[in-house]
């Protein structure tokens, strides 16, 4: 038995090492695309999370958050210059407890932790002279910026189903906060409303019809408040996990040319403490299940047809701050190349 375990991984190491160095013919037909993507495809998102949220033993958003973020950081700067132009997402799971200062809202009191909270915080708040702020560091950088809108706003939670949020959804903060945006000539590519809550959701959810209902009234808001259709920002919903009947229900209630970019979100490693990570993301036949997601949103686009066609609006493959021991690592990358 001792001679058999000393053994085993000498074979392993061997096989590993021949196979790396075999030569290996790798085929591209290059004379038909079957599939187009935006120039700027590249999207990245500005959570709100504060230095306080925490998961696996770990805290790892420090000061990286929206309203906490260093704004002349040359080297942030510098490197969302680069891209020329970068699509900034400002969202994330805090973005539908987020409360915009401005209008009949007089004051409200920042992010604190709070155990029954949605994802465990109490409402936050976004001041304008942070939204200032943000925007000239957009506008000085050239960001393509999305914003995610509050699209709990004058819900509750349901008292029979937990998780579910019932009511429609009030516009008034948004209207307030869009006409502030307009008048101080603040460019806003696209806004999303809300976060995560298809499907069976993460943390809340809405029910499809009650989410078409609502998405046509912001549809509304903005065609009523930008007044030239060049300058209108595009709406993308519902930015969350994809769900067949959740994703139809939906479209079918808001209608065609309604929600311009059909977004969607993908973890596709799951939970970050998985200890099998690391061969997770090494493992092709693990990283092609999620084809079945592309096409489950690509038959949805076939059938609607959204102006912008389908996209990714956040994602991160290992959920919740990462994995501690591999999404900062060179081997994280099979994932995105993936
Ligand atoms: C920045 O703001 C100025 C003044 O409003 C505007 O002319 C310019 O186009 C903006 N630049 C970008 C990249 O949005
Ligand atoms: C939500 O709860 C508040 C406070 O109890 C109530 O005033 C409001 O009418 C409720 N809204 C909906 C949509 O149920």
């Amino acid at each position: 038995m001792n001679f058999k375990f000393a053994f085993c991984p000498i074979i392993l190491l061997l096989s590993a090492s021949l196979s790396f160095a075999q030569n290996v013919n790798v085929v591209i037909h290059g004379a038909a695309s079957i599939a187009k993507t935006d120039d700027n495809f590249v999207f990245v998102t500005v959570d709100w999370w504060p230095a306080e949220k925490c998961d696996y033993n770990q805290c790892p958003w420090g000061k990286a958050g929206i309203l906490n973020l260093d704004l002349r950081y040359g080297a942030l700067i510098n490197a969302i210059k680069a891209f020329n132009p970068l699509r900034i997402k400002v969202g994330g799971s805090l973005q539908d407890n987020v409360v915009y200062e401005v209008g009949e809202v007089r004051s409200c009191p920042n992010f604190m932790k709070r155990e029954d909270g949605l994802f465990g915080f109490s409402q936050g708040c976004l001041s304008m002279e942070r939204w200032d702020q943000l925007n000239r560091f957009f506008n000085h950088t050239g960001v393509k910026l999305t914003f995610g809108l509050n699209a709990l706003f004058g819900r509750n939670e349901s008292q029979t189903e937990k998780c579910l949020w019932i009511g429609d959804w009030q516009p008034q903060n948004t209207r307030d906060f869009m006409q502030y945006t307009i008048s101080k000539g603040y460019k806003v590519d696209s806004y999303e409303f809300g976060n995560q809550l298809s499907g069976s959701g993460m943390g809340a959810k809405v029910d499809a019809k009650q989410y078409g209902k609502d998405v046509i009234v912001l549809k509304n808001l903005v065609k009523e408040l930008y007044a030239h259709p060049e300058t209108e920002p595009k709406v993308l919903g519902p930015g969350g996990f994809y769900e067949e009947k959740w994703f139809n229900t939906f479209l079918e209630v808001s209608g065609q040319g309604v929600v311009d970019g059909l977004t969607h979100h993908i973890y596709n490693l799951g939970p970050g403490d998985d200890p099998n990570m690391m061969n997770k993301v090494l493992d092709p036949s693990y990283l092609s299940q999620v084809s079945q997601t592309y096409k489950g949103v690509s038959d949805v686009v076939n059938k609607f047809r959204p102006q912008l066609g389908a996209w990714v609006s956040e994602s991160g493959g290992a959920l919740k701050g990462g994995s501690k021991d591999v999404s900062r690592t060179f081997a994280d990358g099979f994932w995105y190349l993936d």
